[in-house]
């Protein structure tokens, strides 16, 4: 009977101690996770990862992925963690990688440093790494767990995710509609639609994509910077993209007088005739050229083939209505920021997608809201594919 009541004691305490090592490894992933997200839009073509090292309960390295992809994230928190590593547990948001590319393969420096377990997060589709950089952990004799916190790693890893396998940036389309789902006034004239709370979350979000793209009629009615504005950021600025099939960008505009800051990239069509590309050029933009799509404007699969082969992970099409129906229409918007003020603008205001219904957006079978929140008088749903 003692025995009993002993063995029934002693089995409550591992369980309990077993749920307590769960909750642990959850709070210390997201930990990691929060420290990858710093980031984004920064580390590209490199994926934005997060590490975490903890030895007995106690958080003894912590590192991300650095402007421009290096060092990545592990070496950095084993850089912290010193020799405090051996014997540690490793947090970390994406698989370690175990080949030689611009600098030497993390799986290596996690073995060498004497790690004890690893957490990771997710495989890295990457075909370099796609579970090479766990097997080698594994063949030293390092515990390994995969697949803690999966699903949201993949959605900070989407970028990166994206490039590798369909060879094109992870895709967010931000829109900001009036009451009566209108992005400008009668004439393209522009206007104020949503707050100081909302307009900070678009500069954030900027902040937080490698580019941001819009048509050569967004450039002509509103002159737009697509800078990220927010005090001490300016650094975080994405690369600007304009799709401009003829060329027909003037050289007075602010995303060309500010090219040398800031990089432009314009993406043209044969259409574009040589002193306008050498102008361009000459003012400090990258003229890209690309095939001209049916019936009209750049081929969309050529754009975002051609950005990614540039590196982007993460571009942000921030409009206007013909560029953000041509890419919903061609189902190549994979996240969806929908911004939306209290006032109506009228029938005559541009519609948010040209010719097409938000509905499109709002009602289709293949988003679902993801996030809701109140920004002052504003609103923001951001959707993602279902
Ligand atoms: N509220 C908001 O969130 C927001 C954001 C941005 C813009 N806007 C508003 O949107 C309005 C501009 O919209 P818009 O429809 O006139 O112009 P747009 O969508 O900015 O640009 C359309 C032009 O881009 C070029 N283009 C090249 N490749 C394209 C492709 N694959 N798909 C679509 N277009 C392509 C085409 O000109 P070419 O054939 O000459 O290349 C096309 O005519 C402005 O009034 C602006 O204020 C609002």
């Amino acid at each position: 009977m003692i025995f009993r009541i002993l063995e029934e004691q002693l089995g409550q305490k591992a369980k309990e101690a077993k749920e307590t090592a769960k909750a642990a490894d959850q709070r210390f992933m997201q930990l990691a996770l929060a420290l990858g997200r710093r980031g984004l839009g920064r580390t590209w073509p490199n994926p934005a990862v997060g590490a975490v090292i903890v030895k007995d309960g106690v958080v003894v390295g912590r590192g991300w992925t650095q402007p421009g992809g290096r060092p990545h994230a592990e070496v950095e928190a084993l850089r912290r963690a010193g020799d405090a590593a051996r014997g540690a547990t490793l947090y970390v948001t994406l698989e370690p990688c175990s080949h030689f590319g611009r600098s030497p393969p993390c799986a290596d420096a996690v073995v060498a440093a004497g790690l004890a377990r690893v957490v990771s997060a997710i495989e890295d589709p990457n075909p370099d790494v796609g579970g090479k950089g766990h097997a080698r952990l594994r063949a030293a004799g390092i515990a390994v767990d995969v697949g803690l916190c999966a699903a949201e790693a993949a959605r900070d890893h989407a970028g990166h995710f994206r490039r590798i396998t369909d060879k094109r940036p992870h895709v967010i389309l931000k829109l900001a509609v009036s009451a009566d789902d209108k992005i400008a006034a009668s004439g393209h004239k522009p206007v104020v639609i949503t707050g100081e709370a909302a307009r900070t979350r678009v500069h954030l979000l900027r902040a937080q994509c490698d580019a941001i793209l819009v048509g050569i009629g967004t450039v002509q009615a509103d002159d737009p910077l697509l800078t990220c504005r927010l005090p001490g950021m300016a650094a975080r600025s994405p690369v600007r993209v304009v799709l401009d099939r003829a060329l027909r960008i003037s050289g007075d505009s602010r995303l060309v007088h500010s090219a040398r800051e800031t990089p432009l990239w314009v993406m043209t069509s044969d259409m574009a005739e040589a002193p306008a590309v050498v102008k361009l050029g000459a003012a400090g933009a990258q003229v890209i050229r690309v095939a001209a799509g049916a019936p009209a404007g750049l081929d969309r699969p050529a754009v975002l083939h051609a950005l990614a082969e540039k590196g982007t992970t993460r571009l942000l099409v921030e409009g206007g209505a013909r560029v953000a129906n041509s890419f919903v229409a061609a189902g190549l918007v994979d996240e969806i920021w929908l911004l939306r003020g209290p006032d109506a603008i009228g029938a005559d205001g541009v519609p948010a997608l040209d010719a097409m219904p938000l509905d499109a957006i709002t009602q289709s079978p293949a988003f679902r809201v993801r996030a809701s929140e109140t920004l002052g008088k504003d609103s923001l749903n951001i959707y993602e594919r279902a």
